[in-house]
């Protein structure tokens, strides 16, 4: 059978049963296959967050939106000194993650990590974090749910925390990449008009200037800063930058 990305990695029949689910149902088949996909963040992108967090602490305690299988729980582990906690809604995700990071075992004077299975539209925490990130998630949110998402993570913040995640430029309209994700987005709109349950994954609708809009709308003051490590583009800009919205104290 034919696999996609690596030799690990999920065949095309695969693929297309999780897109055709929805998106709890489709991430819970992926999951043991997960991390052979290009859909996980990569560690490029996880260590450039790391050294711009660290440059941005300490922090006490630190929370994963959409964790999937814990590629951000290890950013925090690195960034955080009493507790990291995973929150997905997809109980495959969640058990790989645990696996995973029991795998690795813990370091010592390493924070304590926890998993818990929610929907990151009703977050069920009291305002315990001083550090909320989330990577590769935000296509799973119509712009229409960002408000009800921001103000969750808001709530869940200490007066004074953040919410830090990367933003890569758009391609440009001139680029393969640009019509590449037109054309994706195009197809998952025909698959959601014709086929339930929805699985919503856009990504173009996730824009630095809605962003961070509705990020101020929220309560945040929003900062943003350059990831040196990806370069800029020919016209100066940043290739990939981190999005820094701070709860006010
Ligand atoms: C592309 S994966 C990213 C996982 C991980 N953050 C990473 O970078 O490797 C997206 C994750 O978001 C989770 N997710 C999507 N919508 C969610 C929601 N409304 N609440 C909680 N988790 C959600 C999925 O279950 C999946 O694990």
């Amino acid at each position: 059978m034919t696999r996609m990305f690596s030799p690990e990695g999920p065949s095309l029949r695969e693929l297309a049963v999780q897109a055709l689910s929805s998106v709890e149902r489709g991430y819970d088949l992926l999951a043991p296959k997960f991390d052979h996909t290009p859909f996980r963040t990569p560690d490029s992108v996880l260590e450039a967050v790391t050294s711009a967090l660290d440059r941005n602490g300490p922090y006490d305690d630190g929370l994963d939106l959409c964790c999937g299988t814990g590629a951000g729980v290890d950013v925090l582990a690195e960034v955080c000194r009493r507790s990291v906690t995973g929150v997905d809604f997809s109980a495959g995700m969640l058990d790989i993650a645990v696996a995973r990071r029991r795998e690795r075992g813990g370091e010592a004077g390493a924070p304590r990590v926890d998993w818990v299975r929610a929907d990151a539209r009703a977050l069920p925490f009291a305002p315990a974090f001083d550090l909320v990130v989330s990577f590769g998630a935000f296509g799973h949110f119509l712009p229409a749910e960002l408000p009800g998402l921001f103000a969750q993570v808001h709530s869940v913040l200490r007066p004074g925390g953040i919410f830090a995640f990367p933003l890569v430029a758009p391609p440009r309209p001139v680029s393969v990449e640009y019509w590449m994700l037109l054309g994706f987005d195009a197809v998952m709109r025909v698959r959601n008009a014709v086929w339930r349950p929805p699985f919503v994954m856009y990504y173009r609708a996730f824009r630095l200037g809605e962003v961070r809009g509705e990020l101020a709308r929220a309560g945040f003051r929003v900062e943003l800063q350059v990831l040196p490590e990806f370069g800029r583009r020919r016209d100066g800009s940043p290739r990939v930058r981190m999005v820094v919205a701070r709860r006010p104290d």
